[in-house]
């Protein structure tokens, strides 16, 4: 079942119905200032860091549902709406929400009023613009008030939700003509304050949350909304909100338009204030008319939306299925680009408060978005590295607004350090840019002791080269991609964070999956030491991965005999093999072993991946693990934790069903390649929204397994690497266009009806027209012929005084 159609002319996902099983929700912003908003008005906005300098509050685990939002209310005699339906859930006479790319629109109608609401974050300012339209479609005049409504967090969030008997009393606002300024702790320390304004003048305003809702009442039933009549409340402590008050009359088929802008304001220290405690506002009124006519906002939407087209023009494709072309088109890209921006810290299921951004996760994240902002994954990569240790160890995240990393979600994590290859190879890839391994990198952000980054990378490999157990695997530490499998902390009083109690190291729990890693990036390794001449290192590094090959492929090692073992817990146990109770096979190792080629040529890789299909399979996708954990083990820590099912333990973890599927098309199966990429693919569980539940344009991080209750079911939208890696799989692997660090390799992988396709991609500054014709072969490229002339291999020779070049691939 649908709640809503892709209209993919528009670049937008319609929703048709404010019920949707979970607040469906989208994000404006791409630079600093951020807002989640939802298919009801609901989210909340951030300047930089979600829980640092949050400036509207959210109410995460209400009832009902997706509490507080950015609202407006229509009092049209005694009916009072909103357009977006929350907070009164007045039903309405039609309703839409498109969700667009970085912007959101409204349509709400009720008894011959209509209300269409833009919201989006303008490139280059600080604000969100909100323009709400009201129409008078009836044929009688209509007299109508509209109230705005937000309410402001005082700047952390973390604190704002904590420490009530302070922040009770530090509120503070101003107002000045349509203005309302947040200024709570601009009196002390902070230089910054926030602005809610409408560009006409208001009957009324409130800034003070009791007068506005009236005590006992909330956001759903506004006392002073209801008395049709604001009150001019100033606040003084408690919970300063901003709400304005217009009194509209429309003649029939009459339009008003009103421009709102919600604003973040930082003042030079000497220049804070305008005279004794009066904030100075100049930065903040010059923003507001920036914005004050609808040619103005048009202008800033215009901008919005070249710069999208733009980005989204890096990479297309041309296919008979509507659904590929979509996704890569459109969705996919935009949750690469959200995942950039947010890493995992603020979304519907991650509070902004908790996670920042992760080692691992940025460099993943980076994977996907490095085709799109080039600079910016290059700027990302050396903030990341500035965190690492001199050993090649690392942080397991970093506040965006710092910068430095932190231990609070624990650190020592064996996979981390070669993350930061991955990430690195794939920039140069990309760009061709070697100059980067040379920039001097602090660690642990320590200028006093920078080197390049090159010896940042030569230190991740050699982290993880000497540091390995009974086995020659890996050292797990603290655990590896899998977070929970938290081998060394041996955890058994409830409330212990698995990621920080207990030790982090150990010298015998080893990780296969780790032992894949370092096949898979040393070898990008050494292809960038080659790169820089460093001939010698080249074939050290080779010579190791080519020892962890053999150590992965060895039954007394890395093999179980069907597929590879997952990991050897602390006391030297199997995990994830045949000879287990429960967790006998685990996704991580089979995907990732087999997408960096280990097992190819002995059969192994094909063995692994028909014993993923036997064992780990669904119709919603591959589990992380089967037989499901049903108690609980103290020597495997989180994993086992969760109820059978869900997360870690034999959920469908969206994240790696690319690696399987990747690891397919190395082994040539295009049919199954694209099964496994369809099973998870939003555009395909649209259809099943009502087990799906969860936004229908992008990935989750977690799907219910077999052994759950509510199987299928989707948690954790937006915030995953899923992003990034279902970007590389059905770009790189399954449309076949990979960048190497010579120039555009095309050999695709695809299934053997998918027909002739074509895909348009701007590399280093020179527009590739790649057509394919497919020949009904799954893999192997029979011709590569470049503006007209036959080419040896899969790779375009990089010519970058050419600006397009035509290239002609034939299957076969
Ligand atoms: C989750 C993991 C997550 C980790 C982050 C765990 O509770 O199950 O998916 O990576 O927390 O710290
Ligand atoms: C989510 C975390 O953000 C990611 O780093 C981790 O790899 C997965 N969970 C699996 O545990």
């Amino acid at each position: 079942m649908k709640f809503g159609h892709f209209d993919d002319e528009h670049r937008e996902y319609v929703i048709e119905t404010p019920k949707t099983p979970l607040p469906w929700i989208n994000y404006l912003g791409s630079k600093e200032f951020f807002s989640l908003i939802s298919n009801t008005c609901g989210g909340y906005t951030f300047y930089k860091d979600a829980k640092l300098l949050r400036l509207t509050r959210y109410r995460y685990n209400d009832v009902p549902m997706d509490i507080n939002g950015k609202y407006f209310y229509i009092k049209d005699g005694d009916t009072v709406w909103n357009p977006g339906w929350k907070p009164t859930q007045t039903d309405l006479d039609e309703y839409e929400c498109r969700h667009g790319i970085g912007y959101s629109k409204f349509k709400g109608v009720k008894n011959g009023v209509r209300a269409d609401v833009l919201t989006f974050v303008p490139v280059n300012d600080n604000c969100e613009v909100s323009r709400l339209v009201v129409t008078n479609d009836s044929s009688a005049e209509k007299s109508i008030s509209i109230f705005s409504y937000v309410e402001w967090c005082l700047w952390n969030a973390d604190d704002d939700s904590r420490n009530f008997q302070r922040n009770f009393s530090t509120g503070e606002v101003e107002v000045k003509g349509s203005a309302i300024y947040h200024k709570t702790e601009y009196r002390e320390r902070r230089n910054h304050y926030a602005v809610y304004s409408v560009n006409a003048p208001i009957t009324a305003f409130d800034t003070a949350r009791d007068s506005f809702l009236g005590l006992y009442h909330y956001a759903g039933d506004p006392e002073a909304v209801l008395n049709g009549k604001l009150t001019n409340s100033m606040a003084s402590g408690w919970s300063p909100i901003a709400a304005h008050q217009l009194d509209v009359t429309l003649k029939p088929g009459e339009s008003k338009s009103y421009v709102f802008v919600l604003g973040y304001i930082e003042n030079p220290v000497e220049d804070k204030w305008e005279s004794h405690n009066v904030i100075n506002k100049k930065p903040a009124e010059a923003l507001l008319a920036k914005y004050d006519t609808d040619a103005k906002v048009d202008a800033a939407f215009a901008e919005l939306n070249d710069q999208w087209d733009k980005l989204l023009n890096i990479y297309t494709v041309d296919s008979s299925n509507d659904k590929v072309n979509r996704m890569v088109n459109i969705w996919n890209q935009y949750q690469c680009m959200v995942t950039f921006n947010m890493s995992r810290s603020a979304s519907y299921y991650e509070s902004g408060i908790g996670r920042g951004m992760g080692f691992r996760d940025s460099c993943q994240d980076l994977l996907g978005f490095v085709h799109l902002i080039p600079d910016r994954a290059r700027e990302r990569i050396i903030d990341i590295a500035s965190t690492q240790f001199q050993d090649g160890r690392a942080y397991h995240q970093y506040q965006p607004l710092t910068k430095k990393g932190n231990s609070d979600i624990g650190s020592g994590f064996g996979d981390d350090p070669l993350w930061l290859i991955a990430g690195t190879s794939a920039y140069i890839r990309e760009t061709g840019d070697t100059t980067i391994l040379d920039e001097m990198v602090p660690f642990d952000n320590d200028e006093s002791v920078a080197e390049t980054l090159m010896e940042h990378l030569r230190r991740s490999f050699g982290y993880v080269d000497t540091h390995r157990g009974p086995h020659r695997l890996p050292l797990i530490g603290r655990a590896d991609w899998n977070d929970c499998l938290n081998l060394n902390c041996h955890s058994t009083q409830p409330g212990e964070s698995f990621q920080t109690f207990g030790p982090s190291e150990g010298p015998v729990a080893e990780s296969v999956f780790i032992g894949g890693m370092f096949v898979k990036y040393g070898n990008e390794y050494a292809d960038i030491c080659d790169l820089k001449g460093l001939t010698d290192e080249a074939a050290k590094v080779r010579a190791s991965v080519a020892e962890m090959t053999e150590i992965l492929l060895d039954s007394g090692a890395g093999w179980d005999g069907e597929w590879f073992v997952r990991a050897y817990d602390s006391y030297g146990g199997k995990v994830g093999s045949k000879d287990c109770e429960e967790g006998q096979i685990y996704i991580e190792p089979q995907g990732f072993c087999v997408l960096a080629g280990v097992g190819k040529e002995t059969g192994q890789a094909q063995k692994a991946l028909d014993s993923v299909k036997a064992k780990l399979d669904t119709k919603y996708g591959v589990m992380i693990l089967q037989p499901a954990y049903t108690v609980y083990h103290e020597e495997l820590g989180e994993v086992s934790s969760y109820p059978p099912g869900y997360k870690e333990n034999a959920g469908i973890f969206c994240h790696n069903n690319p690696w399987v599927s990747i690891a397919e098309t190395v082994i040539g199966r295009g049919d199954r390649a694209f099964e496994v990429y369809k099973k998870t693919c939003p555009a395909y569980t649209e259809e099943i929204s009502e087990i799906h539940r969860t936004e229908p344009y992008i990935y989750c991080q977690m799907v219910a397994g077999a052994d759950a209750k509510f199987h299928g079911e989707g948690k954790n939208s937006w915030l995953t690497g899923t992003a990034a890696w279902t970007f590389v799989n059905i770009s790189q692997y399954i449309l076949g266009v990979y960048p190497t660090l010579k120039g555009l390799s095309v050999d695709p992988c695809v299934p053997a009806d998918f027909g002739d396709f074509s895909v348009k991609r701007v590399y280093r500054g020179v527009e590739y027209d790649i057509t394919v014709k497919q020949n009904g072969v799954q893999k192997g490229v029979k011709q590569l012929i470049v503006d007209g002339a036959q080419v040896e291999g899969t790779v375009i020779p990089y010519d970058a005084s050419k600006k397009t070049v035509k290239v002609e691939v034939v299957m076969g």
